[in-house]
C-alpha cells in the first residue's frame, strides 16, 4: 500500500530503520543537474496571434550559469514546457510559426507535460471498482474545450505565482457554473519548504504546480476525479514512474513514499509528488485522499487534441506518452464533502530533490543513538546497502 492513513501505520522496525539508515548516510543538499543555488526568477505574459485573453506565461530563472524557462499555456489544453539551458542568457523566442530557446546549443534537456482530460467516476458499483479500476467512466471533460481566465489578473511577482483557472466553454449541465479547475504555478528563487502540506522540498531549480477543483458538482454520489497527463516520447521513451520510500518525520507524517517521474537515465529531469490529494482548502491528514498513477504509456498523437506550444517546440513528429492520476477512493473521504481536491507536484530540472531529516528528527536521534555508536552501525550497514541497492536517485551523475 503506498499511501496510509494515520491509524493504520505500520512499516516494519527493520525496514524502518534501514530506510533511516539509507537517508543519513546519503544526507546532502539537494543538488540540481544545473546546482544554481539561487535564481533571479522572472514571470511574463507572453503576447499571441489570438485575440483572446492571452495564457502564455514564460518564467524565467537565470543562475549564474544557466537558465530555467518554463512556459505556461491555455493554448489548447493547459501545458508546460520546461527547458534548461546551460547560460545564463538564453531567450525565449516566440513567433507565428516557430518556438525556440536560444541560441539552440545551449539547450541541455527540454519535456514537457500536458492536461488533456479531467476524467470524473463513479465508485459506488462495488462490482465496477475491483481491480484497483477507480469505478465507471463518466464522459470525460476535454480541457482543449475550457475557456480560461486570464492570467494577468493573478501574477503575483513578489510570490513569482501565476493561476490558470477555467471551466468548460459549454457547460449544459452547470457543473462548472459555481467551480473551476485551477493550475496554481510557482517559481522559486532558493530552496525551501511552503508551510502547507504536503510541505513539498523545493529549489531553485524547480517550479511547483498545485491543481484544485473546486465548487465542481459531481455527477453522482462519490464520484472520483482523475487527470491525464501527457509528456513527449524524448528518444522514443516514456519518462519512467519510480516510487521512493521516504521517511516519516515531520513535513510528512502518514506518507511513506514520493512518487516520481523521471525523464532520462540518470534522470535530467523530474516530477515528484506525494501520492495524497487533499479534500479540504485547509489541507488535513484526516481528509486527505490516494492519488494512483498509472505507469506512462506510449499513446497515439491522434487521441490527443490539439498541443500548440509543444508541436512549436518539438516539432510535428514528436510522440507521446500518457498516464493518468486519479484522486480518492470508494470508501472514506471524498471530493464531494467539501467539493474540493488539491493535488500538488514539483517539477524540476536534474536529479531529483530528496528529503533529508528534519533537525528535529537528526536531535533526537543524535541524542537516543550518540553519534559514534551511529556511525559504527551506519559503516557496518552500508555494505549492506551497497548490495542491496537498485537504482538510486541519490547518486550525483558525473
Ligand atoms: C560558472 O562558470 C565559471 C566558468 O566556467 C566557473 O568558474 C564557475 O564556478 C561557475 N559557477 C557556478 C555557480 O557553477
Ligand atoms: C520565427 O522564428 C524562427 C526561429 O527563431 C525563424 O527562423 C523564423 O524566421 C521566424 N519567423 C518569423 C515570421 O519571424
Ligand atoms: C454494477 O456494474 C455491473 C457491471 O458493469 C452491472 O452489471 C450492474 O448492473 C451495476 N449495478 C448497478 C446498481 O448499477
Ligand atoms: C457557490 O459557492 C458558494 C461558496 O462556495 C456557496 O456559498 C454558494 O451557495 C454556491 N452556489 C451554488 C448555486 O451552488
Ligand atoms: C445518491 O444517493 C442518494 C441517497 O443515498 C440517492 O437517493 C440518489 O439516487 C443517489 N444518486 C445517484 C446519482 O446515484
Ligand atoms: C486513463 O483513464 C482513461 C479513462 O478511464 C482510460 O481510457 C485511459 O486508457 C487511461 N490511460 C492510461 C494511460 O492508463
Amino acid at each position: 500500500m503506498f499511501w496510509e492513513r494515520p491509524q493504520a501505520r505500520r512499516v516494519p522496525a527493520s525496514r524502518r530503520s534501514l530506510l533511516l539508515l539509507q537517508c543519513l548516510l546519503l544526507l546532502r543538499a539537494p543538488a540540481g543537474l544545473l546546482g544554481d543555488q539561487t535564481r533571479r526568477v522572472s514571470l511574463e505574459v507572453i503576447p499571441w496571434r489570438t485575440a483572446l485573453p492571452q495564457n502564455l506565461l514564460h518564467i524565467r530563472a537565470v543562475g549564474a550559469n544557466s537558465t530555467i524557462h518554463y512556459l505556461w499555456s491555455s493554448l489548447g489544453p493547459p501545458a508546460v514546457l520546461f527547458v534548461a539551458t546551460d547560460t545564463p542568457h538564453s531567450v525565449l523566442s516566440v513567433n507565428w510559426s516557430c518556438l525556440a530557446v536560444l541560441p539552440a546549443e545551449s539547450v541541455r534537456f527540454s519535456s514537457a507535460l500536458i492536461f488533456p482530460r479531467l476524467f470524473e467516476f463513479d465508485s459506488t458499483n462495488s462490482s465496477e471498482v475491483k481491480d484497483g479500476s477507480p469505478g465507471k467512466p463518466y464522459p470525460p471533460y476535454l480541457l482543449a474545450n475550457f475557456s480560461w481566465d486570464d492570467i494577468n489578473s493573478t501574477l503575483d511577482p513578489t510570490k513569482l505565482s501565476a493561476t490558470l483557472q477555467g471551466c468548460p466553454s459549454k457547460d449544459p449541465s452547470g457543473a462548472f457554473s459555481n467551480g473551476s479547475l485551477a493550475f496554481k504555478v510557482q517559481a522559486f528563487s532558493s530552496s525551501g519548504r511552503p508551510d502547507h502540506l504536503p510541505r513539498l522540498l523545493h529549489t531553485a531549480d524547480t517550479s511547483q504546480l498545485e491543481v484544485v477543483l473546486s465548487g465542481v458538482v459531481p455527477q453522482g454520489n462519490h464520484s472520483l476525479f482523475g487527470l491525464e497527463v501527457a509528456t513527449p516520447a524524448l528518444d522514443s521513451e516514456c519518462p519512467q514512474l519510480k516510487k521512493l520510500d521516504s521517511i516519516d518525520d515531520e513535513y510528512c507524517p502518514s506518507v511513506f513514499q514520493l512518487d516520481q517521474l523521471l525523464w532520462r537515465s540518470p534522470p535530467e529531469g523530474f516530477l515528484q509528488w506525494r501520492p495524497i490529494a487533499f479534500s479540504q482548502k485547509q489541507p488535513a491528514w484526516k481528509t486527505a485522499l490516494p492519488c494512483r498513477v498509472s505507469p506512462p504509456a506510449p499513446t497515439l498523437s491522434t487521441l490527443l487534441p490539439q498541443l500548440p506550444i509543444v508541436r512549436a517546440f518539438f516539432g510535428p513528429s514528436v510522440n507521446f506518452c500518457t498516464f493518468n492520476l486519479t484522486f480518492g477512493d470508494s470508501t472514506g473521504p471524498a471530493y464531494e464533502d467539501q467539493r474540493y481536491l488539491s493535488w500538488s507536484a514539483v517539477l524540476g530540472i536534474g536529479i531529483p530533490t530528496m528529503d533529508s531529516f528534519s533537525p528535529l528528527v537528526l536531535g533526537i536521534m543524535a541524542v537516543v543513538m550518540g553519534l559514534p555508536a551511529l556511525l559504527l552501525v551506519g559503516g557496518g550497514l552500508s555494505l549492506l546497502l551497497i548490495r542491496h541497492r537498485r537504482y538510486s536517485e541519490y547518486e550525483p551523475i558525473n
